[in-house]
């Protein structure tokens, strides 16, 4: 009999669900919203492999459905959403998918320094509502990207990623929170010295007990008053709060979200993201077809590993 693979989107790009199904009886859940927690239990109901996303949600009580349950495979670099302890204490093996998705989070992060540092969005919205009237040199000034000092919280895949297309842009990089001593690309420094002297500061940590609202009221006094701030990690490393009072007082000169606290997020009407300094995007980091395909493709391949018995590709330790 053919394993039973239950998939909690309907569809998902590139061709990796079609190779699963040759090889697993696929259940996929119909509709166009994800399912809540309790059409997950129902789903995962006899079970051994789980394709879900990180943003599904699946704690404890939802692993208790799953009691054939063998591999839960996220097609994502993130794994704050699931509960991986519970998971791998059931005997569960779960997965992520680094590797592939760096360089076009990467992209993003460095999309959303410019937009931000130059004021893009604004002026994009000023041509577009009939706004430029006249030229002038005083008219829609950022500040320059160029020759800046940018600090990255999390130097990982991705930092490592925004610090190479940094080195292009004249740019002296600085990191902390990692590991990672100096490198060719990058020095080491305090956390208290990088938001200190940093003129952009982006975000590159994964969200846990210790990195949950790392920047908060404090953290933000002491950037530049000049500093923009990126966060393409997860929204709870950030305190939105803080962050809206921060601005409403006229400190930092820009910001650039693509994660937020609470996800989806509505705009319409929300202080932070209607605020005029900052630009937000609806968490699309690795959002391009060839990335999503391949992640994709490597969450298929670890369900196809572990449902042969074979060591998974990407496990999450
Ligand atoms: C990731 O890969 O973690 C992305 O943020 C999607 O959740």
């Amino acid at each position: 009999m053919a394993p039973i693979v239950a998939v909690t989107r309907s569809t998902l790009p590139g061709t990796g669900l079609e190779r699963l199904g040759q090889v697993a009886e696929l259940r996929r859940w119909p509709e166009d919203t994800p399912p809540s927690p309790d059409q997950l239990r129902g789903l995962l109901t006899g079970a051994d492999a789980l394709l879900c996303q990180n943003s599904d949600h699946v704690d404890a009580a939802v692993l208790e459905a799953g009691e054939q349950l063998r591999v839960l495979a996220l097609p994502s670099a993130g794994y704050d959403g699931t509960d991986v302890a519970t998971a791998q204490a059931r005997g569960v093996v779960v997965t992520n998918t680094p590797g592939v998705l760096h360089e076009t989070t990467a992209d993003l992060a460095f999309a959303l320094i410019l937009m931000a540092r130059r004021g893009l969005l604004t002026a994009a919205d000023s041509l577009r509502t009939g706004g430029w009237t006249g030229s002038r040199l005083d008219a829609y000034l950022g500040l320059d990207v160029t020759g800046a000092c940018l600090g990255l919280i999390g130097y990982g895949e991705i930092g490592q990623a925004v610090a190479r297309r940094a080195a292009g842009f004249g740019m002296t990089v600085q990191h902390t929170l990692s590991r990672r001593p100096d490198d060719a690309l990058s020095r080491a420094v305090s956390l208290d010295k990088l938001l200190s002297t940093s003129d952009v500061v982006s975000l590159h940590v994964p969200l846990t007990e210790q990195t949950r609202r790392l920047i908060g009221a404090a953290e933000l006094a002491s950037m530049k008053p000049t500093a923009t701030l990126v966060n393409t990690a997860r929204g709870g490393v950030l305190d939105e709060s803080a962050l809206l009072t921060a601005l409403r007082a006229g400190r930092l000169h820009s910001v650039g979200l693509d994660v937020f606290d609470r996800e989806p997020r509505n705009g319409v009407g929300d202080p932070l993201l209607q605020h005029e300094r900052v630009v937000a995007l609806p968490h699309i980091g690795s959002a391009t077809e060839a990335t999503r395909a391949r992640m994709v493709d490597l969450a298929v391949d670890n369900i196809i590993a572990v449902l042969n018995d074979k060591p998974p590709l990407t496990p999450i330790p």
